[in-house]
């Protein structure tokens, strides 16, 4: 049956919704702009920051579009003096109550916050600008926080309660006291926290940072390129941020979709230090006998060694005396031709993979 669409009308255009869609998708799906901060996509709208305030004909005062389901008839100001100067009001206060300094800032270039503040051109905030003093979190090798720079979005908290349901973030105080982070205060190591890095991912400003990518790069040097995880199976999608042939940090990739929806586990998104690490094998090691040191050999060299000794395992022994062991950090046309080399060549089913999930 076809859903009954409900009219309404934004910034003079008449434009229809599916029932139960809020003004700010209504607007977005017909290419009209509303500013938003707190909003995270698949997670649940909580009108926290109201930046994205509107004003709807014969309501009270402005609404958070995130917030407001349409209804038949509705009729919706986007950009009205009263709706800019609210947004001004509340990107001035996010401002000044913060150390929001863009000069060392990680986010410099990212940050949500600061694109507001550009776009509704304000010079400096009225206010007086109040850090609250927070010491900086930087006793792991992952995630630095600075709550100094937290906006009190609440997105950190929704990902991790809902997006990867590891449920370690809320909350805590009152007032202008209010902060997020895991129970009793605790920092990220001292609490359940998995490092999966959703909160990092998904924070507006430069309050939740890429440790390993501090002063590594500013995020317009950087390229980004997606690619598949290698740790396991699954096949996660990111993107991984490289400068100078070094990969800096890497991210979630939300657009691609499946499999892993923009999220990533703590290996997929912090283990990344093999890439370049001057342990990495990168040419075959070989031992002639057993109390040989380990020396450099062509792969010719190698190929050739390994091929005799398969040879005459399987002459002595028969073909189901080797067994083989494929590595997920292979792709898949690599796992295929192992299996075929293991099952035609070698003539043994005696073939797995680290990774089956
Ligand atoms: Fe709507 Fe924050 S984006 S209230």
């Amino acid at each position: 049956m076809e859903k009954k669409r409900i009219p309404l009308t934004i910034d003079g255009k008449n434009v229809e919704a599916n029932a139960g869609q809020t003004v700010l998708e209504c607007a977005r799906e017909n290419g009209i702009f509303i500013p938003t901060l707190c909003h995270y996509e698949k997670t649940t709208n909580v009108g926290a920051c109201r930046v994205c305030v509107v004003e709807v004909e014969n309501a009270r005062s402005l609404v958070a579009s995130c917030c407001m389901p349409v209804t038949p008839g509705m009729i919706v100001r986007t950009d009205t003096p009263a709706v800019r100067s609210a947004q001004k009001m509340i990107v001035e206060l996010l401002w000044s109550s913060g150390d929001h300094n863009c000069l060392t800032c990680e986010q410099n270039g990212a940050c949500e916050l600061q694109n507001l503040v550009y776009w509704l051109q304000i010079e400096k905030p009225r206010f007086e600008i109040e850090p609250p003093g927070y010491a900086i979190e930087d006793n792991n090798s992952m995630i630095q926080r600075d709550l100094n720079k937290c906006v009190l979005c609440g997105r950190c908290v929704r990902a991790c309660n809902e997006i990867q349901v590891n449920e370690v973030l809320d909350f805590s105080m009152r007032g202008s006291h209010a902060k997020v982070g895991p129970a009793f205060d605790a920092d990220y190591i001292n609490s359940s926290c998995v490092f999966c890095g959703e909160c990092l991912q998904v924070c507006p400003t430069g309050a939740i940072t890429f440790k390993q990518a501090k002063f590594a790069g500013r995020p317009w040097e950087l390229q980004k390129t997606r690619t598949t995880c290698t740790y396991c199976g699954v096949g996660c999608q990111m993107d991984v941020f490289v400068k100078d042939n070094k990969v800096i940090k890497v991210s979630g990739n939300r657009e691609y979709g499946k499999p892993n929806e923009g999220s990533l586990c703590v290996k997929g998104r912090f283990g990344m230090d093999f890439i370049q690490h001057p342990s990495r094998l990168k040419k075959p090691l070989m031992r002639r006998n057993k109390n040989d040191e380990l020396k450099e050999v062509s792969w010719e060299e190698a190929i050739s060694f390994i091929s005799d000794k398969l040879s005459a395992i399987k002459k002595k022994n028969g073909p189901d005396s080797i067994a083989g062991l494929a590595s997920a950090r292979c792709t898949n046309e690599e796992n295929y031709l192992f299996q075929k080399f293991m099952r035609a060549v070698i003539g043994t089913n005696n073939v797995d993979h680290c990774a089956r999930l």
